[in-house]
């Protein structure tokens, strides 16, 4: 059981059960291309986030069995709960792709659960009549959630955006779909389709779906700190909040919102420890991928974690250059100034 209190104030409580998984501050690292790599993912559970999302998965290219794609899915025994995430908009490949994913890429660990991207807002899938194009047509997205359901045993959840745009708010008729289908949960970002990331996520219209739902909903969209995600819990009601941009270079963020829910003071980060941190990623990340994949990949990441930090601009012209480990390592102690 979860209870959401801050201070004096009750926000709610949940009981926030994936599977057999049972989460007590329901606070996840949401999917994001290009950033929560195994490397990331390991590290924000040190920090507190007790679920995460792999990177998006095509569902078709799962069943042609490629080489990249598998990689993408490659889980690690040391990440805790982690779910996969599939994109596609053909029942009959999802059904096929989930089945192959559940049982996770050879040698590597099985996820707890499959999600199915029906936000993704990039125009190559959009125009391809996946990620948030299927929210035109939420019968098609109950015919794939049944068809995901059908082919595995794990839980099956739903990654939606609002709408397509303004006009075509409906974002509880596709989350309804989805229960309908058998999703164990739907996961919300507050924006549309075409907002991509512009203006602020509304919270009130994920409160409105979070009402019309049996199954658990988390929100998800601009939680940057500890007052944001309280925020998100107290307005929309929802059983757990999904971060994606805050925890990049900042894994420390599930730490300072389970801090503030617990009524436990937030010991932010020293210099030190940022800088521990990023050279902590990145060289997992090395180790999972080969410095050539890994060093070009980690650049914007392993950069923010010294955001804010004097010197930082300079460290990050240096980090951009590097293309070795050592040389970024180099770079990033070079933000800890001497003798502090
Ligand atoms: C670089 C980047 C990559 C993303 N990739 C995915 C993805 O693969 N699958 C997905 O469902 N959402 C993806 N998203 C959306 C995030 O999961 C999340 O919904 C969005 O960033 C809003 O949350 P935030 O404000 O906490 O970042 C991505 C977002 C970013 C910024």
């Amino acid at each position: 059981m979860i209870q959401y209190t801050v201070g004096q104030i009750f926000l709610g409580v949940t009981d926030l059960k994936i599977g057999n998984v049972r989460l007590s501050h329901g606070l996840m690292l949401a999917p994001m291309a290009g950033f929560s790599d195994r490397a990331m993912r390991v590290i924000c559970r040190e920090w507190g986030a007790e679920y995460s999302v792999t990177e998006m998965i095509s569902a078709k290219a799962v069943t042609f069995g490629d080489k990249k794609t598998l990689t993408l899915a490659r889980i690690g025994e040391d990440e805790g709960n982690v779910a996969l995430q599939l994109f596609g908009s053909e029942p009959d490949v999802m059904a096929r792709a989930v089945e192959i994913m559940s049982q996770g890429v050879a040698g590597y660990a099985k996820p707890i659960a499959i999600d199915i991207n029906m936000g993704c807002p990039v125009h190559k899938i959009f125009s391809n009549g996946e990620g948030s194009a299927l929210m035109k047509s939420p019968e098609l997205i109950e015919k794939i959630v049944r068809a995901a359901r059908g082919a595995t045993d794990l839980p099956v959840s739903v990654k939606l955006r609002l709408g397509v745009d303004r006009e075509h708010i409906n974002a509880t008729e596709c989350a309804l779909a989805a229960e309908s289908g058998g999703a164990e949960f739907i996961a919300l970002h507050g924006r549309t389709k075409s907002e991509m990331y512009s203006g602020e996520a509304d919270l009130e219209s994920i409160k409105n779906v979070k009402r019309a739902l049996q199954i658990p909903l988390i929100a998800n969209g601009d939680i940057v700190d500890a007052d944001s995600a309280v925020r998100a819990l107290s307005v929309t009601g929802a059983d757990g909040i999904m971060i994606g941009r805050g925890a990049v270079g900042n894994p420390f963020i599930f730490e300072e919102i389970k801090a503030k829910i617990e009524g436990r003071e937030f010991k932010a980060p020293s210099l030190e420890e940022r800088v521990t941190t990023a050279i902590r990623q990145l060289e997992f990340a090395v180790a999972d991928k080969g410095e050539a994949v890994a060093i070009p990949e980690a650049r914007k990441q392993s950069a923010l974690y010294l955001k804010g930090f004097r010197g930082a601009a300079a460290i990050r012209a240096e980090i951009n250059r590097a293309t070795t480990f050592e040389e970024a390592k180099r770079a990033l102690l070079s933000g800890i100034p001497h003798g502090n």
